[in-house]
Formats: C-alpha cells, sequence, structure tokens
C-alpha cells in the first residue's frame, strides 16, 4: 500500500491522456486551444500502460483518465482494455465532456471502463454552447443518454458552479429524480490567467460555497414542493474515490453531490497522485512541484520509475493553503 509521508493512503491515480479537447470552455481553455504538446513529449499508450504497472505494485488500485477530453486520444480503449489487466488495478474510470460517447461507449464498455463522469454545467443550450464556447447541448445529453444506456454505474455528472452564470440550479439538481443520475455541484476554482481563461472577467467572488448553495437549492425546491436534500450516508453514497459530499430528495433515483475545493478542504483525506499528459507526475492539482517520469520511463529501469513515484509520495503538500493557481491550464492537468 502507498502512504504518504503524512499517513495517507494514496491509492488513486488520475492520468490526463492528453492536453487536447474537442471544447473549450471557459474555465479551463484559451479559445484558440493552448499549444499542443508535441506528439513525442506526450507519454505513448505503452509508456502510461507501464507507469501504471510499476505504480500498481506499489498500490495505486484505481485509475481515472482525464484530459483535456480523454477521448480524443486514438487508442483510448486499448489502453483501457490493456490497464484493466494490469494485476492490482481494481477499476478505471473516466472523466469526459461525454460528445463522443454515443459513439464510443460500446467500445469502452467491452474495454472495461468501469464507470464514467460527465462534465456539464448547465441544461440552457445558448449558455451550454457560450460555456464550451462551441459545443452543442444535444450532444452532451446524447453523451449521458449513451451511459445509462451502456450500463456505466454509476453516472455522474459534473457541473462547476459560476456565481456570474446563474445556472439554473433546481433544474439541475432535479435530473437525479427520476432517474440514476447523480448530480455534483462544484466550486469554481478561480485558477486565473494562468487557466488560459482569461477573458472571462470571473473572479474568486464566482465560487458558491457549497454551504450556501445547498441552502439555494433547498429554497427553491421548497417552493417546488420537493421537500429538502437528505445527506446520503457514506456506504449508500453512489461509489466514489473523490472528495464529493452527497444529498438526495425525498424518493430520488439519484444524487446531489457536492465537492468543495475552496469552502472545506478535503486534502487531509486526499488519496490520489497526478499524471500529466507529457509525463509529469504531480503531488498536487496546485502543486509546483512536477516530478519527471518520461524520462525515466524512456531511459531508465522499472526501479527508476518507482523512485520517482515514491519521491513524489514524500513530498505530498499537507494542502493546497487555498492557493488555487497553477503554471498549467486545467486541460493540462485534468481537473
Ligand atoms: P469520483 O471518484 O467519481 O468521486 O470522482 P472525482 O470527483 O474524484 O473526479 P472528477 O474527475 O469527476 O472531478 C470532479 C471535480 O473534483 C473536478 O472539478 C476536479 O477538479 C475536482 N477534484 C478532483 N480531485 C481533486 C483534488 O484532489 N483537489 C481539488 N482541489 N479538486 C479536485
Ligand atoms: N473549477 C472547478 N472545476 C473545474 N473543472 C475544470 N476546470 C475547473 C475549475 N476551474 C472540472 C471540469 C470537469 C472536471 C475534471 O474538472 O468541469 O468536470
Ligand atoms: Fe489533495 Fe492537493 Fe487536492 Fe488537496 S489540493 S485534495 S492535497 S490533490
Amino acid at each position: 500500500m502507498s502512504i504518504d509521508h503524512l499517513g495517507r493512503t494514496i491509492d488513486y491515480l488520475r492520468i490526463s491522456v492528453t492536453d487536447r479537447c474537442n471544447l473549450r470552455c471557459l474555465y479551463c481553455m484559451p479559445e484558440e486551444g493552448v499549444p499542443w504538446k508535441e506528439h513525442d513529449s506526450l507519454l505513448s499508450l505503452e509508456e502510461i500502460e507501464r507507469f501504471v504497472a510499476v505504480a500498481a505494485q506499489d498500490g495505486i488500485s484505481r485509475i481515472r483518465l482525464t484530459g483535456g477530453e480523454p477521448l480524443v486520444r486514438p487508442g483510448i480503449a486499448g489502453l483501457i482494455s490493456a490497464i484493466t489487466k494490469i494485476p492490482g488495478i481494481e477499476r478505471v474510470a473516466l472523466t469526459t465532456n461525454g460528445i463522443l460517447l454515443p459513439k464510443m461507449a460500446q467500445e469502452l464498455k467491452e474495454a472495461g471502463l468501469s464507470r464514467v463522469n460527465i462534465s456539464l454545467d448547465t441544461l440552457d443550450p445558448e449558455q451550454y454552447t457560450y460555456i464550451t464556447r462551441r459545443g452543442k447541448l444535444e450532444d452532451a445529453l446524447a453523451g449521458i443518454e449513451a451511459a445509462l444506456e451502456y450500463g456505466f454505474a454509476p453516472v455522474k455528472i459534473n457541473c462547476v458552479v459560476v456565481r456570474s452564470l446563474h445556472q439554473d440550479v433546481l433544474a439541475y439538481a432535479k435530473l437525479s429524480i427520476d432517474r440514476p443520475l447523480h448530480i455534483r455541484f462544484i466550486e469554481y476554482m478561480p485558477v486565473g490567467t494562468s487557466s488560459g481563461g482569461e477573458g472571462h472577467g470571473w473572479t474568486a467572488d464566482d465560487t458558491v460555497p457549497s454551504d450556501e448553495l445547498i441552502g439555494i437549492i433547498n429554497d427553491l425546491a421548497a417552493k417546488d414542493g420537493l421537500g429538502t436534500l437528505e445527506p446520503v450516508a457514506y456506504n449508500e453514497a453512489p461509489g466514489g474515490w473523490g472528495p464529493a459530499r452527497y444529498y438526495r430528495f425525498p424518493g430520488a433515483q439519484g444524487t446531489v453531490g457536492f465537492i468543495s475545493p475552496l469552502s472545506n478542504h478535503f486534502c487531509g483525506e486526499c488519496n490520489r497522485l497526478r499524471l500529466t499528459a507529457d509525463g509529469k507526475l504531480r503531488p498536487c492539482l496546485f502543486s509546483d512541484e512536477e516530478f519527471d517520469v518520461k524520462t525515466a520511463l524512456r531511459t531508465g529501469t522499472d526501479d527508476d520509475v518507482r523512485d520517482i513515484l515514491r519521491h513524489t509520495l514524500g513530498v505530498k503538500p499537507d494542502e493546497h493553503h487555498d492557493r488555487v493557481g497553477t503554471e498549467r491550464t486545467m486541460s493540462q492537468i485534468g481537473g
């Protein structure tokens, strides 16, 4: 088992498989995209697989593939198939914008993918195109349908809440009532100009603390006769490895979760490391430090790779200390 220097069990690895994306969400990437990494600077699928095999020997058992948009990386289903077979790897999940799911859900299921989290910040078609700068809401909704149809479970939907966008949060939360959908409201992390989101004009005031949002949803739900959100016990929450806290409307099939990186630090229970598409291991989402795994994978032995993994665990910060800036865009780190 991997234990970091502060006693936290680290068994979850988020791997960004590409810095490219078919959308350009305002909070994540600039309009023109980030200068794409040269193909050679990205880890090959074989290199990713080898890293996972070494990490699995050290106690990593759960993998989440992220991007950019992981489904635009050619060969992604083959990678999933390969890493699900590595001894010690129990589950492989994916965070996606859903656009390519109708086309790819079947092969992903056959490859052994367990679960998907789908990013969707609004149910309003115009607002969706505004936030994503190019997406069509109907395509993302078709992705959610495909995820349900092909039996990925649980299906979670990530909604980044931005105060000045005035999203219809009740309409969104209501998606959890009639179908087994797990809606998660995420506090906007104002990663600032370094996020590549410059120009949208959002500030720290645009982060809506989760407790405030729960109050807003409960007020609106009461007017709608829906009752109030009730906390869901940990063992009844939709299987997760992440930091969400879950609630449920009375009688609902799904849940409403809240991810609060700013108002409720979950760093004390942090269970993860991150690998960037260009082969850097990051101890923390907001870390200044990254460690070069790619060179070890290209020129070293498995022991060299393991040394970097262990060194990274040894310097994993206790918390992000309200620093939410990073030199990298979210699309490069994978959220
Ligand atoms: P589950 O295992 O399904 O609970 O997934 P998850 O919530 O870990 O992953 P997902 O990719 O769906 O991420 C949801 C949100 O949580 C994104 O906005 C991430 O940026 C954020 N998030 C995930 N891990 C961390 C973390 O370690 N620190 C911070 N600050 N935010 C995180
Ligand atoms: N603040 C909060 N969440 C973000 N994500 C990307 N950028 C941000 C941000 N600045 C979310 C995406 C996706 C997940 C991987 O990270 O919406 O669901
Ligand atoms: Fe873990 Fe860093 Fe996220 Fe805190 S900010 S929960 S230490 S990855």
